[in-house]
């Protein structure tokens, strides 16, 4: 068993699922004046809508999620509150996944507020229906056991994490810091339960070593922060 359970999302499924998403919201006999995309997760899944239903006018909207230093709770705002005249408008706020929900209850709030569209509706592929705090109005796949989503847009910053988190947990554990690349695979596997192409590995360690997380001596990776 993965200590983190991690699904890769591949790009056809992701059409798949927008293109589920389109066709429930036409059924509704909704068509939205205006698409928002929640960035950065929700633009290829909002932008594919547009797409799919037709749709020219397109916005985005940045939530950004931040961690209170002296709490472990996670806060979620945005980022560049600008505003925009959406009277008379029918707004449909896109994002990829609804897990907690903060961010889409963050975006509606912001843009009904701000924006003043004519009403607000919620779409996004996902919805982890045991966890989330709102169901959106239309949502493509429920899923009731959290699981992160690998989603192809942010494989190689996940990858990145994901080898931090691991090192850094396996050095404070265990004291271990020397890795050799291959190791690093294997574990990554165990911890995560899926494998990437070779080059996202590869280039997470680069990144990680840029940013002074790890250190590369002659082919064996060193762990700097523990
Ligand atoms: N963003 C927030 N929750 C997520 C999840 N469970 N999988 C992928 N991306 C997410």
């Amino acid at each position: 068993m993965p200590r983190v359970p991690v699904k890769l999302v591949t790009w056809d499924e992701i059409v798949e699922w927008s293109w589920k998403l389109a066709k429930s919201i036409e059924e509704a006999n909704y068509i939205p004046d205006v698409i928002i995309g929640i960035a950065r997760g929700g633009l290829v899944p909002a932008r594919l809508l547009c797409d799919f239903l037709g749709v020219e006018n397109f916005l985005s909207i940045q939530s950004q999620h931040w961690t209170e230093a002296a709490k472990a709770s996670e806060k979620a705002l945005i980022k560049f509150p600008y505003t925009v005249d959406l009277s008379g408008m029918r707004a449909l706020v896109v994002d990829d996944i609804v897990d907690t929900g903060d961010s889409m209850i963050l975006a509606k709030r912001f843009i009904e507020s701000n924006w003043r569209p004519k009403e607000v509706k919620l779409a996004a592929l996902q919805w982890i229906s045991s966890v989330a705090k709102i169901k959106p109005d239309f949502y493509a796949i429920e899923v009731r056991e959290w699981v992160w989503f690998q989603y192809p847009w942010t494989r190689l910053e996940d990858v990145t994490q994901f080898i931090k988190r691991m090192l850094t947990e396996l050095c404070r554990e265990s004291g271990r810091r020397e890795w050799s690349y291959s190791d690093i695979v294997t574990s990554f596997r165990e911890w995560y339960g899926v494998e990437v192409e070779d080059r996202y590995y590869r280039e997470a360690l680069r990144a990680l070593a840029k940013k002074g997380v790890i250190e590369s001596r002659d082919g064996t990776y060193i762990v700097k922060q523990c």
